[in-house]
């Protein structure tokens, strides 16, 4: 998740910008980077790691720009923190970039999926690039539409991008003049007297500025010391109120929500996009070109071996029936810290998967390696850019949820699953198991998951905080589930354990008779994920078991599904999608239903007791 901030005013920028950057440090970044306009020309600094680097980058680069002292300071500029997604993490692709005559300067948040078309236009044209980003085609898309106007130009290098992102751009002759457009990622204006500023949250200039303007999705806004004039794509104007943050300092870093594991729960759209939409460049085919494991491999191995722990090996799970149904190439899975020990066999042919968000288990990394040893490859999927997974493994599938600070997992584990699934489906279409119509229905399925998953969160907040006010007392809670039912009722069961400290379980609900049944009483909770599925029928056979013990039932169903609501105690209803992509909405109501017990037990959800979020530790 990266970070942006602009300046236009009367006062000196470059540390203004810098101490916005320091406000969006929370979000993680692996790089950063200023311009300004100084004395005629673009002066731009960037530095890989934190911003003690950038800041030590522009000592060496001389001061305030390395121009005559005699200069007056820039005041107006553009500056980003880089959380790399498209190129390494190197000072070359760190943001701001320029184009050809560097006299534009752009900075950019998300993702944009056309860029390899893009990029091979413009080159054919002329344009030379400096970086591996897709974002520097925006300089660049800039520089062949500026005729003398920028915002023109900007609105007609817009309409060229596909994509999710959000971006401000800065020209040379332009010395009062910022402008940005959006599309999906957030940007907002900071409205002071004489000085405006962009960035893509308010924590940015809250220092400064209180008085917000919102910039929503499909526009374009021109931001000079004067004023912020927003227009939509075509040109014409539109008027927006401004806002009055009261927020203090601790609850901006929290984008306004009481919690970073709120605050994260909210941007699961976010992180399933990042993840898929590049991936997903066509209506039926996944492209995973930055996955360096060759298709020939992936179209012979004999079998796949899932490693993970906790929740990612939860996400392990869900990707464990999509890519047995979709590809029909067994899959088998196993605890990290187990398989290490159960002297495991491994054959050359074997692709071993290890899922870990921070890509610093230790578990998992011995897991890994093992695997490797074993003459296995090892693919990581992992969240995080240059950790050891990346280094231990053969290939790399990075999700893109962005830093995570709560401990318990919530937007790493949607872009694990939603990781899985493009995996399943390349396998599928390399090995000819799913017809092109099939394969072409998932991917649409899979692209409105983002705006599923908001959905999804705003139908169900309410509800599930209301259950839990009725809940937050009970002693246990059971969950039952079939088929990739299960493995969301393991991670709900995880997520009520580890935030709200109550004793949970899950099973699979056919098992319910061979034991836990005798858990069962009028005091227990259970919570049964009975989404559509070809095993709907059998969970609620098991609800009614359940039901005759006089168990309280709390059901996670599919919109529409009236049997179950006619069964369950209390219904949370998800939109519906196509059933094998139901786990990645089923476990938002039950991420919320847990955050709700434990802050209805006055517990602190982001730091729960005993837990680290990263274990290193063997
Ligand atoms: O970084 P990893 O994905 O390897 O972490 C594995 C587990 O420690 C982790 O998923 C843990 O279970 C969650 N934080 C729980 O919410």
């Amino acid at each position: 998740m990266c970070g942006i901030v602009g300046y236009v005013g009367d006062r000196p920028c470059r540390d203004l910008l810098i101490a916005g950057l320091e406000k969006l440090e929370y979000r993680g970044y692996d790089s950063a980077g200023v311009s300004v306009i100084s004395d005629g020309e673009i002066d731009s600094v960037r530095a890989v790691g934190n911003l003690a680097n950038l800041r030590e980058a522009i000592a060496q680069h001389g001061g305030d720009g390395g121009v005559a002292v005699a200069a007056p300071p820039a005041t107006i500029g553009v500056a980003h923190t880089r959380w790399a997604t498209h190129g390494r993490v190197t000072e070359e692709n760190a943001h701001p970039h320029g184009d050809c005559e560097d006299k534009i300067h752009i900075v950019l948040n998300g993702i944009v999926e056309n860029h390899a078309e893009l990029r091979k236009e413009l080159q054919a044209e002329g344009h030379e690039f400096s970086s591996e980003t897709d974002a520097e085609i925006v300089s660049h898309l800039i520089e062949r539409h500026y005729d003398g106007d920028l915002t023109t130009a900007v609105r007609a290098a817009f309409a060229e991008l596909r994509g999710h992102y959000a971006f401000v751009a800065m020209h040379l002759d332009h010395r009062d003049t910022l402008v940005a457009a959006r599309k999906e990622c957030p940007l907002v204006v900071g409205r002071a007297g004489e000085e405006n500023f962009v960035a893509s949250a308010i924590p940015a200039f809250l220092a400064e500025t209180r008085r917000v303007l919102t910039v929503e999705n499909d526009e374009v806004v021109t931001i000079t010391p004067d004023g912020a004039e927003i227009t939509d794509a075509d040109g014409n104007p539109v008027s927006r109120d401004e806002d009055e943050v009261t927020w203090d300092e601790d609850a901006a870093e929290k984008g306004g929500y009481p919690t970073f594991m709120k605050k994260e729960i909210h941007e699961q759209a976010d992180a399933v996009a990042e993840t898929i939409t590049d991936r997903l460049p066509g209506l039926d085919s996944v492209d995973l070109s930055g996955v360096e494991l060759d298709d020939d491999y992936l179209r012979t191995a004999e079998r796949i071996m899932i490693v993970a722990c906790g929740t990612s090996y939860h996400a392990g799970l869900v990707g464990r029936y999509a890519i047995e149904q979709w590809a029909r190439v067994p899959v088998g899975m196993d605890i990290a810290s187990e398989y290490r020990y159960r002297e495991p066999v491994n054959r050359p042919n074997d692709l071993v998967i290890g899922i870990t968000q921070s890509g610093e288990t230790a578990d998992t990394l011995a897991a890994m390696r093992l695997a490797r040893e074993g003459g296995s490859k090892v693919l990581a999927v992992t969240n995080i850019m240059g950790s050891q997974a990346t280094r231990d493994a053969d290939a790399v599938l990075y999700t893109r949820a962005g830093l995570e600070i709560g401990v318990a997992a919530t937007k790493t584990f949607v872009s694990q699953v939603a990781a899985m699934y493009l995996l399943g489906l390349r396998l599928a279409e390399l090995r000819g198991t799913m017809p092109r119509e099939r394969i072409a229905e998932l991917v649409a399925e899979i692209k409105s998951l983002p705006s599923k998953i908001d959905e999804t969160i705003a139908k169900t907040d309410k509800r599930a905080a209301a259950i839990a006010r009725g809940h937050a007392d009970r002693r246990f809670f059971l969950y039952l589930g079939r088929h990739i039912g299960l493995p969301i009722c393991l991670e709900g069961a995880l997520k009520l354990k580890e935030i709200s400290y109550i004793p949970a379980d899950a099973y699979a609900a056919g098992e319910m008779k061979h034991g836990p049944i005798a858990l069962l009483d009028e005091d227990t909770p259970v919570v049964c994920v009975a989404t559509d599925s070809p095993v709907l029928d059998k969970v609620l056979s098991n609800v009614e078991e359940v039901r005759a013990r006089g168990a309280d039932v709390i059901a996670v169903a599919t919109e529409g599904s009236d049997r179950v609501a006619e069964v369950a105690d209390q219904t949370l209803f998800v939109p519906r999608t196509d059933w094998m992509l139901q786990p990645i909405l089923a476990i938002l109501p039950l991420q919320l239903l847990a955050y709700y017990i434990a802050r209805e037990n006055g517990l602190n959800v982001d730091q729960p007791r005993n837990l680290a979020k990263t274990v290193t530790v063997e």
